[in-house]
């Protein structure tokens, strides 16, 4: 660790305490969760160096929060505390070690848990009645907001048994579902209100409302349980007991409350750290698509004697883990917006934006996709935005919080000339996208079409990235495809950093390159519409480039998977005589594909057939049930038609199952679904 002085230390201190101000009191963060956590870490290193500095007023000493203003205090009867955070697969290594040396057995058993991103809340019953309601506040004391959980449609105001306890104290969580809290949003634009940045700090300003007739207006704000804090007579042996025992009272659980929603993974028996991680990763797939938000998942002891016996360290309970996801959401301001000119001469507008920590990197733009939407989301240069990245795509804006526009910035529209050639821009009335026309002409164009030659998705030249391509046209050492083949020691000596080695290593990857498969090469060539599914499709049924250049239109229409548009653009390309010349050149400078021969078993029910894939399958992601059925010789189409042979229907399905049955192509549930892959 850098030194660090004490000043700067107390300064750390000041800044989280201005932070836990803005999340608890305020409801209104001004960083991610995962900015926090990093302050929070670097206080705590600071502390174990010098702990002669801590003092008593450190946000580490204290649990955060305050109670609200205007609401009654309360103290808890047994202390809610917070749970220490693992953020890695060897933190939770350390802390099962630390688990088995402990309980002095090497076999233990937790409950995995999701972690609810909302607000912590305990909730007592007499004689089986509703009583009381207190949030977390400091830990020790909290605001007595029984009142406006009444309003909660899922909170039982009665249990539900015929051996009610005298006493129950249960701990949960109250949060606003995903849905609500966009209708929410929704309404709060419509009414010129300010947004709210994430269903955590709408559920925060519904509960610490005053008036429990506007707390029952969001209807939607729900609460479920995972916990025991007092019981009158015996406890459940297990966490996992505890689950049922609460859901048996007719209380709300996390799996009571999925239920509706499909097959989720809930809670978890777990035996291993590898069980751990196992079940983090189903839970972190499905998080997008769950109908709340969390921030990761909880590892409790499952033996709640064990759990009872190792206590806590005054802040956490010794049996317990919180295993963080990073976030998949930010805000974060629009410095400028840029127009891209890309391959084939769409112009896409991106947002540039100030650095922000999202799901573990640094995010410095976001596409726009194209300016219909930036019109319709009415994104504009100074905006403050929130910026999403699901999977391992591009983040995209998914909203705008206008409140915090000036009044001096203008709506952004598609310019009229390609910024990079100033061709002027043309759109097809059938497309979105506005394109520059100068295919050949156009720097920009060019550049981006000779960078996805050589990148993974075309001949996957290693070495051979965007910067280095750019220095190579720079210079003018590559203006086509071919050039590549054509490089010397002494072209690549004239770029920046490098040096023998590193012109060796391109030199041999570049030589690499030239033996590849017929459908990468398809690939690499970036023909209009010909993506990777088409590029493998005509690899596979056309076989050489010889005959694939000869065909007509009406011949490629015979290929399976082959409409109008690509047929056209695929001869169009053929015919072109640079075009001819420079596949020739390749093959010249020792270029050579050779087509894969994939086997697959033709007595699959999906070999050679069409599949539309539609709704949200809860065992896998849309990208892994396409290459699965691929896998099986089949293609996967966007649209349901009568060419269509199977539409596999997962949940919220939409209008594509309508029209499968209305055309009467074959449904298929994702269970027979499943079973048939
Ligand atoms: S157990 C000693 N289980 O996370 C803490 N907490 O950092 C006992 N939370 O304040 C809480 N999901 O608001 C527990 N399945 C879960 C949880 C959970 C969310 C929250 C809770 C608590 C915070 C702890």
């Amino acid at each position: 660790m850098k030194t660090v002085t004490l000043q700067q230390y107390e300064a750390l201190c000041d800044e989280v305490w201005h932070h836990n101000r803005l999340y608890f009191q305020e409801s209104k963060p001004e960083i991610s969760d995962d900015a926090y956590d990093e302050l929070v870490r670097r206080l705590e290193a600071i502390e174990e160096a010098h702990p002669e500095w801590i003092s008593d007023t450190s946000p580490t000493r204290r649990l955060g929060e305050r109670p609200l203003e205007g609401f009654k205090e309360v103290e808890h009867s047994q202390v809610m505390l917070s749970l220490e955070k693992a953020f890695s697969q060897d933190e939770l290594q350390d802390f099962h070690k630390r688990m088995q040396k402990l309980l002095e057995t090497s076999s233990i058993t937790y409950c995995g848990e999701l972690k609810f991103d909302g607000l912590a809340i305990s909730v007592k019953y007499e004689k089986g009645r509703f009583v009381q309601a207190v949030t977390r506040g400091d830990g020790r004391v909290g605001s007595d907001v029984t009142q406006n959980l009444k309003t909660l449609k899922t909170l039982p105001l009665r249990l539900n048994s015929t051996d009610v306890p005298d006493v129950l104290e249960v701990r949960g969580e109250v949060f606003l579902p995903k849905a609500a809290f966009e209708k929410m949003n929704q309404e709060r634009a419509e009414q010129d209100l300010p947004l709210w940045a994430n269903p955590r700090n709408a559920a925060a300003g519904s509960l610490k409302l005053l008036d429990p007739k506007e707390v029952a207006k969001r209807a939607d704000l729900s609460v479920v349980f995972y916990g025991i804090a007092g019981l009158s007579k015996e406890l459940p042996k297990s966490q996992y007991e505890v689950h049922q025992f609460l859901a048996s009272l007719g209380l709300m659980t996390p799996e009571t409350f999925l239920k509706p929603y499909g097959n989720f993974i809930s809670i978890a028996k777990l035996h291993s750290v590898q069980d751990i991680m196992d079940y983090a990763d189903r839970v972190a797939r499905e998080r997008s698509e769950l109908p709340f938000a969390i921030d990761g998942v909880v590892i409790k002891l499952d033996n709640l004697t064990a759990f009872e016996m190792l206590g806590t360290t005054g802040k956490h309970p010794r049996g317990a883990v919180a295993y963080k996801f990073s976030a998949e959401q930010a805000w974060t301001y629009v410095n400028d917006i840029v127009v891209q000119v890309g391959r084939t001469g769409v112009l896409t507008p991106v947002a540039e934006l100030e650095p922000v920590q999202l799901a573990g990197s640094c995010i410095s733009r976001a596409t726009l996709h194209n300016f219909d939407e930036v019109e319709r989301k009415d994104i504009r240069p100074k905006d403050y935005v929130c910026i999403e990245k699901g999977g391992d795509v591009i983040p995209k804006v998914v909203a705008v919080d206008r409140h915090k526009r000036s009044g001096h910035t203008h709506a952004v529209k598609a310019p009229e000339h390609c910024p990079s050639c100033h061709t002027p821009v043309v759109k097809d009335p059938h497309e979105v996208a506005w394109r520059c026309p100068n295919v050949k002409g156009c720097p920009e164009q060019i550049l981006r079409k000779l960078i996805h030659f050589a990148s993974k998705a075309g001949l996957e030249i290693e070495h051979l990235g965007d910067k280095v391509m750019e220095q190579l046209v720079q210079k003018g050492f590559v203006k086509r495809f071919s050039d590549i083949f054509r490089l010397d020691s002494a072209m690549l000596s004239q770029l920046d950093g490098f040096k023998d080695k590193s012109i060796k290593n391109l030199l041999a990857s570049i030589e690499k390159a030239k033996k590849t498969t017929f459908a990468r090469l398809i690939m690499a060539l970036g023909i209009r519409y010909v993506g990777k599914q088409m590029a493998d499709e005509l690899a596979r049924t056309t076989k050489s480039l010889e005959k694939l250049m000869a065909m007509s239109v009406d011949e490629l229409l015979e290929v399976p998977g082959i409409g109008e548009k690509v047929a056209h653009s695929l001869v169009e390309y053929c015919s072109d005589e640079e075009n001819r010349q420079e596949l020739l050149a390749l093959e010249c400078l020792g270029v050579t594909c050779k087509v894969e021969e994939v086997h697959y078993d033709t007595s699959h029910p999906f070999y050679n057939k069409t599949i539309v894939l539609t709704g949200t399958l809860s065992s896998m992601g849309r990208g892994e049930a396409t290459a699965r059925v691929q896998a099986k010789g089949a293609r996967t189409a966007d649209t349901v038609s009568k060419k269509v042979d199977f539409v596999i229907v997962g949940d919220d399905p939409g209008s594509k199952l309508e029209k499968a049955k209305k055309l009467g192509v074959r449904i298929v549930y994702e269970p027979d679904f499943l079973e048939m892959i």
